[in-house]
C-alpha cells in the first residue's frame, strides 16, 4: 500500500475487544488489523466472554474480563452464544456440574452491571436497493436494563413453606385462572417480571429526544423529523405502561420542539414494514425493542449489516445485532460488515463529544459530526471512511447472506482496498 496521509490519530483510547463465540472469533481475526489501521489511537485489549467461558470455567464473564472492561473507554464485541437452562447444565465441564452454578447471559450481565441503558440500533440504509429500504431511516433505542428481561424465574411449589423466596407471588398470580389450573395439575409455573421505573424511562426518553434533535440538525430535510415514538402495549400491560407514559410525558415538557407519540408495538411492527418513512426515533422496553430491531435489521438488508451500541453514562459497548450464527460458524463466510459498522459507531460515539452522557447518543453524534458543526474529530473522519468502504464492499463483494460468494477475509480485503 502507498504511504498515505493519515489524519491526527486523536486521543489514546483503551478499547476492550471481545470475540466471543461462533462466528465472533472469525470476524475479529479477519477485522483486527483493519480496525487498528483505521483507528490508530485505539489500544485493543482482548477479553474472553461467552459460552466457551461458561462451559470451561462456569462463568461466561470471568473476573479478568470485568477488570478489562472497567479499565477501558469502550468495548467492541463480536458475537456470543446463549442457550437455555438444560443445555447450560449439560455442556458445563464435568467437574462443575451440580455445583449450583447458574448461567446468565453475559451480554445481559454487562448491560445491567455497567448500566448501559440505551441500546441504540440505527435502521439506516447504507445501500438503497428497494423502496422500503430507501424510506427506512430511523433509530430504535431499546431500554436495556429493565423491562421483560429483568427477572425470569420458576416459582417455588405453591405449598412450599412460607418465607421461601417469591412465595408471596403466589397470592399475586393465583387469581389468574390459568395459574390456578397449573397449580391443580402440580405443573411448573414461571414468572417474568416487567420491571418498569420512572427513573429508567426518563433517562431513556431524554436520550431519545437528544437523538431526535441531533438527527434533525444533521438532516433538516428528513420527512419525519424530531419525533419520538414510544412503542408499547398500554392496553394490556397497563400499570407498567402507565409508568412509562408518565415518565415520557414529564420529559416531553423539557423538549417542546420534539413530538412524542404513544403507539401500540404490534402496529409499529407493521408500519416499520409498510411505511418505514413515518418514524424518526422509536423507543421500546427490552423485549419489544429486541424484536422491533430485528425487523429493522431485515429492512436494511439483514443481520449481517445491523450494528448497535449499548450506551450508558460511563461506558459503551458496541456489537452487531446478530448472534454467533452456529449454522455457518467455522466456514469463513460470516459477514463482518455489522461488526465493522459497530466499530464505526464506537468511533463516532467516542469522537463525537468525548463523553457518553447520552448527549446525542451515537447515531446522533455521527450525523452531527457530518452535519458540519465545527471540525469533525479524527475518529469521526475515520469512522465515516470505514462506513463508506464497508458499503462499497457490500455492493462489490457481498458475502453469501447478501446473495454473494465472498468469504469473510475477501470482504475485509475489499473494505481495505476501498479505504
Ligand atoms: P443469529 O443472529 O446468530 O443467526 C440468525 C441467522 O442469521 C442465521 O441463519 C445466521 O447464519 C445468520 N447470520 C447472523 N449473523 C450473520 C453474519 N454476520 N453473516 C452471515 N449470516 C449471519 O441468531 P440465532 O441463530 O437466533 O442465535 C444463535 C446464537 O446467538 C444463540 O445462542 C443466541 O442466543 C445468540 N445471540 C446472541 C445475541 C447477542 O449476543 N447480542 C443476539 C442474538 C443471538
Ligand atoms: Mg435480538
Amino acid at each position: 500500500m502507498e504511504p498515505q496521509q493519515t489524519p491526527p490519530a486523536g486521543p489514546h483510547r483503551r478499547i476492550a475487544l471481545l470475540p466471543g463465540d461462533g462466528i465472533g472469533p472469525e470476524i475479529v481475526d479477519a477485522s483486527r488489523a483493519l480496525i487498528a489501521e483505521c483507528f490508530p489511537s485505539w489500544e485493543l485489549l482482548d477479553a474472553d466472554i461467552g459460552w466457551s467461558q461458561w462451559c470451561t470455567r462456569g462463568n461466561p464473564v470471568p473476573q479478568e474480563t470485568w477488570d478489562i472492561l472497567d479499565s477501558c473507554d469502550a468495548g467492541l464485541m463480536a458475537a456470543i452464544t446463549s442457550k437455555p437452562a438444560r443445555e447450560a447444565e449439560a455442556e458445563l465441564a464435568k467437574h462443575l456440574r451440580g455445583t449450583g452454578l447458574t448461567y446468565r447471559s453475559p451480554i445481559l450481565q454487562v448491560r445491567q452491571r455497567m448500566d448501559l441503558y440505551a441500546n441504540v440500533r440505527p435502521v439506516t440504509p447504507g445501500q438503497a436497493s428497494d423502496t422500503a429500504r430507501n424510506a427506512a431511516d430511523f433509530t430504535i433505542i431499546r431500554e436495556n436494563t429493565e423491562g421483560l428481561y429483568s427477572h425470569d424465574y420458576l416459582l417455588p411449589p405453591h405449598d412450599a413453606p412460607t418465607g421461601s423466596p417469591h412465595h408471596g407471588l403466589w397470592a399475586e398470580v393465583g387469581g389468574d385462572s390459568t395459574v390456578v389450573r397449573a397449580v391443580d395439575k402440580q405443573g411448573d409455573v414461571a414468572v417474568s417480571l416487567r420491571v418498569t421505573t420512572t427513573f429508567g424511562w426518563q433517562r431513556l426518553a431524554r436520550a431519545a429526544a437528544r437523538m431526535a434533535i441531533a438527527r434533525h440538525a444533521a438532516n433538516p430535510e428528513r420527512a419525519t423529523t424530531m419525533m419520538v415514538t414510544v412503542a408499547d402495549k398500554p392496553n394490556v400491560l397497563r400499570e407498567s405502561a402507565r409508568v412509562i407514559r408518565g415518565a415520557v410525558e414529564a420529559v416531553a415538557e423539557e423538549f417542546p420542539q420534539v413530538t412524542f407519540e404513544f403507539a401500540n408495538a404490534d402496529v409499529v411492527a407493521m408500519h416499520m414494514v409498510t411505511d418505514p418513512g413515518r418514524f424518526d426515533v422509536i423507543i421500546a422496553e427490552n423485549l419489544i425493542g429486541d424484536i422491533l430491531s430485528d425487523i429493522g435489521a431485515g429492512l436494511i438488508g439483514g443481520l449481517g449489516l445491523a450494528a448497535s451500541g449499548n450506551i450508558g453514562d460511563e461506558f459503551a459497548l458496541f456489537e452487531p445485532v446478530h448472534g454467533s450464527a452456529p449454522d455457518i460458524a467455522g466456514r469463513g463466510i460470516a459477514n463482518p460488515a455489522a461488526f465493522l459498522l459497530s466499530a464505526a459507531m464506537c468511533a463516532e460515539h467516542l469522537g463525537g463529544s468525548g463523553a457518553t452522557d447520552g448527549q446525542g447518543i451515537s447515531d446522533g453524534q455521527r450525523e452531527l459530526g457530518s452535519g458540519g458543526r465545527g471540525e469533525p474529530s479524527a475518529e469521526m473522519t475515520a469512522a465515516a471512511r470505514l462506513r463508506a468502504a464497508v458499503y462499497t464492499a457490500v455492493s462489490s463483494t457481498p458475502t453469501p447472506d447478501l446473495g454473494g460468494s465472498a468469504t469473510t477475509a475477501e470482504f475485509v480485503a475489499e473494505v481495505r482496498k476501498a479505504l
